[in-house]
């Protein structure tokens, strides 16, 4: 079993992480044992493989079961949960127990956040994306008015308990998305980069993927300690996220891990244009996202793609486009382009590439 605390210099909550076989069934319910009442929040997907499972482990008094689902990272999702909540009769030292992957991590640590002005919250991933990402670092939020996650809280769980037992009833794309994730890190981390371009012609390989989380949640972590509300290093976790975010919205055939992976690949493409940088390294990190996204994939025209860059957070002016782009072993800059720039690179790296 890993272990590790992450401890915010900002002294914001602390968190106990545990990664590894037994940190489910072994450590979760040393924690529950402080709290009177145990809800547990999960989904439809994770409740009908998992569901005997976490109501033996957990002794759950309450739960709230969600339709599975990006789409339904909404308010009403919010609302209902917060609603049963109260039915169940939850106090201020009782606690959440939120079981699955982003979308349940989200909603869950926020209603925790919200309840009472904030409960104890578990998080118990059971997504590769939710044990090596959205898990580890506090952030909750729900999509509203069209725009993802515009209202949510930094809350950090009191403890996430990463278990490699749920990983193996994922779907090989669900794999995939983490891995989107997982390669992202790598090019923010040399060495996590040469273990995985050591391993690239069996990136999907789930005994490897294991034998890799804890290493993710590592990186995370030391990432959010340095800078919990996101004013610094924590942007960098943005990395291939501009161009990732423009295809998610354009195309909603694609998982946002794949967008993470291709976004990689035309971002590390604009820095060879743009950036004194390490062009041997840019190409190894190239193929590595392409090992990692697998099978051919088609991008439709850049024309309306490249306008959904012009609504990143990152842009600082009118008309411009900012990228987080990688650009030696472990570094990145952030890229300033103008729009049109961006709109006839992207357009170009487009045609090359599909
Ligand atoms: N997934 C990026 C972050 O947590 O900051």
């Amino acid at each position: 079993m890993n272990t590790l605390r992450l401890v915010p210099e900002s002294r914001g909550g602390q968190s106990e992480i545990f990664c590894g076989e037994g940190a489910f069934q072994e450590q979760l319910p040393r924690f529950l044992r402080a709290h009177a009442k145990r809800f547990v929040f999960t989904d439809s997907n994770v409740s009908a493989i998992y569901g005997d499972l976490i109501k033996r482990t957990t002794g759950a008094d309450g739960l709230f079961v969600m339709e599975a689902g990006e789409e339904h990272k909404t308010e009403r999702t919010l609302f209902a949960l917060l609603s049963a909540m109260a039915e169940a009769g939850l106090h201020r030292t009782d606690c959440l127990i939120a079981v699955g992957g982003g979308v349940v991590g989200d909603v869950g640590g926020l209603a925790a956040a919200l309840y009472m002005r904030g409960i104890a919250c578990y998080q118990v991933p059971t997504t590769l994306l939710a044990q090596v990402d959205s898990s580890v670092g506090g952030k909750t939020a729900i999509d509203f008015h069209g725009v993802k996650n515009l209202v949510g809280v930094f809350s950090q769980a009191k403890a996430v308990f990463a278990d490699p037992l749920f990983l193996d009833t994922l779907s090989p794309r669900e794999v995939r998305c983490g891995l989107g994730e997982i390669v992202k890190h790598g090019a923010l981390n040399g060495a996590l980069f040469d273990r995985l371009f050591a391993h690239q012609n069996g990136l999907t390989d789930l005994e490897t993927l294991k034998s890799l989380v804890f290493d993710n949640i590592q990186f995370k972590a030391s990432v959010v300690a340095q800078d919990e509300k996101e004013s610094g290093v924590r942007k960098s976790l943005n990395l291939g996220h501009t161009t990732a975010h423009a295809v998610e919205l354009a195309l909603k055939t694609l998982s946002h891990g794949e967008c993470v992976l291709i976004g990689m690949i035309f971002e590390a493409k604009l820095a060879l244009l743009h950036t004194e940088c390490d062009e041997g390294y840019l190409n190894e990190l190239i193929a590595l996202c392409k090992a990692a996204l697998g099978g051919a994939w088609k991008l439709p025209s850049f024309e309306e793609t490249a306008r959904n860059a012009l609504l990143d957070k990152k842009n600082t002016e009118a008309g411009s486009v900012v990228v987080t782009a990688p650009v030696k072993k472990g570094k990145y800059c952030l890229l300033s382009l103008p729009f049109e720039t961006y709109l006839n690179e992207t357009e170009q790296i487009r045609r090359e590439l599909c």
